[in-house]
């Protein structure tokens, strides 16, 4: 059964670190060349931060230009929720800061951590709290710095991340299964048995930080990539089906299909099997490459105020990721 709640986008942002990762600066570096990369990923170039960036600077810009869209003050902000693997720090929470230095009230702000999946996780968090009524605007946040945590001497998964955030202001509306702003359907779903196919194995509770584990270079990201491809072309396919059958629609009634950016041939890969044209697919693959987290809600920025979404419009975020988690909401403007 589809699970309708009433909510809507009230603003948007995002925002990315101004440095320029391309092809070229990875050859220069590695075993590799720009047609590989191109051909594989799909992608050209990603954003990096620099000392003074970080996961927190992003998001926080990315939050106040949400604020600016929605034309609302702060202090119009009930609970603030930021979706990431790559916090600020171990704790407090990203979302803590993000509080501080936006001028919220001291309302509540906490971090979820489902890697790529981590927005949408966030997202139907969130409107589950405006279902109850108790909160009104709530700040949605998918921000990363993944380039801090990339293994630059490993090439089959350096050249895939890159930085960026991006926010949602989800408030309550009076939209239903028929009519109005509403999420129209979602899934949450996990397989903990593969969560060692994609993580960083040190600086937590199982391994803490040692000299160790800086020499074996334990604290950045280990990818079996090629299984995790396999997972996500075949989640892919299967959650967007789910997803909008559940809900009584065809791939041909959505406006925009937003699937987090991991590698543009998993994404071409659905589009071909739904047969949807390319316009219908958002893809920023190309400029930003794999950006976890805040792939979605920097798509879901980009399709608002470019234009190419109104009032009204069925959107389609789907993702998957580490853990293994994968997630989709089905919305309607
Ligand atoms: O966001 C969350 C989830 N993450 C993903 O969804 C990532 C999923 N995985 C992928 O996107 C792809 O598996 C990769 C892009 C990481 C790799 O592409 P692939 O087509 O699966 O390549 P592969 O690992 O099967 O490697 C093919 C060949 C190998 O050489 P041999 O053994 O065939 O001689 C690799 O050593 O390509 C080689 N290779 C490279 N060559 C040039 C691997 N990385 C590179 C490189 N440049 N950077």
């Amino acid at each position: 059964m589809p699970k309708v709640l009433g909510v809507r986008i009230a603003g948007t942002g995002s925002a990315t670190p101004p440095r320029v990762l391309d092809n070229q600066w990875f050859v220069s570096k590695l075993d590799t060349t720009d047609e590989w990369i191109r051909e594989r990923t799909g992608i050209l170039e990603r954003r990096a931060v620099v000392e003074g960036e970080s996961t927190a600077t992003l998001s926080i810009e990315a939050a106040n230009n949400a604020l600016a869209n929605a034309k609302m003050s702060p202090k119009d902000i009930d609970a603030i929720i930021v979706a990431t693997i790559t916090p600020e720090c171990q704790f407090p929470a990203t979302a803590s800061f993000v509080q501080d230095a936006i001028g919220a009230r001291t309302v509540a702000s906490f971090d979820i951590a489902a890697a790529c999946s981590g927005f949408i996780y966030a997202f139907v968090t969130a409107a589950h709290m405006l279902q109850a009524g108790t909160f009104r605007n709530i700040m949605v946040i998918g921000a990363e710095t993944l380039t801090r945590i990339t293994d630059y001497e490993d090439r089959t998964s350096c050249i895939l991340f890159g930085d960026g955030a991006g926010a949602v202001i989800l408030s309550p509306s009076e939209g239903n299964a028929s009519s109005g702003s509403a999420m129209l359907n979602f899934h949450l779903h996990s397989d903990g048995s593969g969560s060692t196919m994609l993580w960083v194995p040190a600086g937590g509770s199982r391994l803490p930080a040692s000299n160790m584990t800086v020499n074996e270079r334990l604290h950045f990201m280990k990818m079996q990539g090629r299984e995790v491809y396999k997972f996500a072309v075949k989640k892919m396919l299967e959650m967007v089906e789910e997803t909008l059958g559940e809900a009584g629609l065809r791939s041909e009634d959505i406006a925009m299909v937003v699937p987090h950016q991991s590698n543009k041939r998993i994404i071409e890969s659905a589009r071909e099997k739904l047969g949807l044209p390319e316009s219908k697919m958002y893809t920023n693959i190309e400029r930003y490459g794999n950006t976890s987290s805040a792939s979605i809600p920097l798509g879901l920025d980009d399709i608002r105020r470019s234009g190419r979404v109104k009032n009204g419009d069925y959107i389609l975020m789907a993702a998957f990721g580490a853990g293994l988690t994968w997630a989709s909401a089905l919305i309607r403007l």
